[in-house]
């Protein structure tokens, strides 16, 4: 992008999630713009965006400066901005995000991930489990998944399925399944559980849509 001299974005809304920097330090890359939500306000409604100096030009108010610093005031007003409620939940959950979180919630994520795939080939289903950090899901393919173009190969019914089955076993898991730093050793035992019973009750269904995902044993 720097050769070509187009902006780049890294979307943290989700990601931020992954280590006190986000993707961006964790892959090393330093984008041109950042955007931000979710995580940032503690579950309230926030956005943020930050930006490499040069990009701020065409937002800034020159003849508006901040006393203090003398730098440009950006034009960027909403009727929430910077409300107090979104901004002491931010703070708070800021605050509790120390690197050792992290490394709980990212060790989590990893047993979760470990313990899925296990159970899966335990069951003789077959699907991929993707994620990084605290983030996991279970793609319906028996390719391997690294781009847009392999996940959207995922039978997104089979998805759905096993959101119901598990519902009904008191598990909600839809469209971007997580652990989070409330969730406990007991909650994964139980997550666990819950997805063996529904991994069972599945297979007539994987076997009418897509026998193909099922061992023959
Ligand atoms: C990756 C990502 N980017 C952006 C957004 C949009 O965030 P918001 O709804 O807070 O504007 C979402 C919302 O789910 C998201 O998941």
């Amino acid at each position: 992008t720097e050769n070509y001299d187009i902006p780049l974005i890294f979307d943290e809304v989700i990601t931020f999630r992954l280590s006190p920097g986000g993707a961006q330090s964790l892959y090393g890359v330093e984008p041109d713009i950042t955007t931000l939500g979710k995580i940032i306000g503690g579950g309230l409604p926030i956005g943020a965006y930050a930006f490499r100096e040069a990009l701020s030009k065409p937002l800034e108010i020159p003849e508006a400066p901040f006393p203090e610093s003398g730098k440009p005031r950006i034009g960027f007003s909403g009727t929430f901005n910077a409300h107090p409620l979104s901004m002491a939940a931010g703070i708070a959950t800021l605050r509790e995000l120390r690197p050792q979180v992290y490394e709980h919630l990212n060790s989590l994520g990893r047993r979760i991930r470990m313990e899925v795939k296990a159970l899966l080939d335990e069951k003789g289903v077959v699907a991929q489990v993707i994620g990084i950090g605290s983030l996991f899901n279970i793609l319906w393919t028996n390719e391997e998944v690294w781009d847009y173009r392999s996940a959207a190969t995922s039978d997104m019914g089979l998805s759905h399925c096993l959101s119901l089955a598990l519902i009904n076993r008191g598990i909600y898991l839809r469209a971007h399944p997580n652990v989070s730093t409330a969730t406990t050793g007991e909650d994964v035992r139980r997550f666990l559980e819950a997805l063996g019973d529904a991994l069972e009750a599945l297979k007539p269904i994987i076997a009418g849509r897509t026998p193909h995902l099922l061992e023959r044993r």
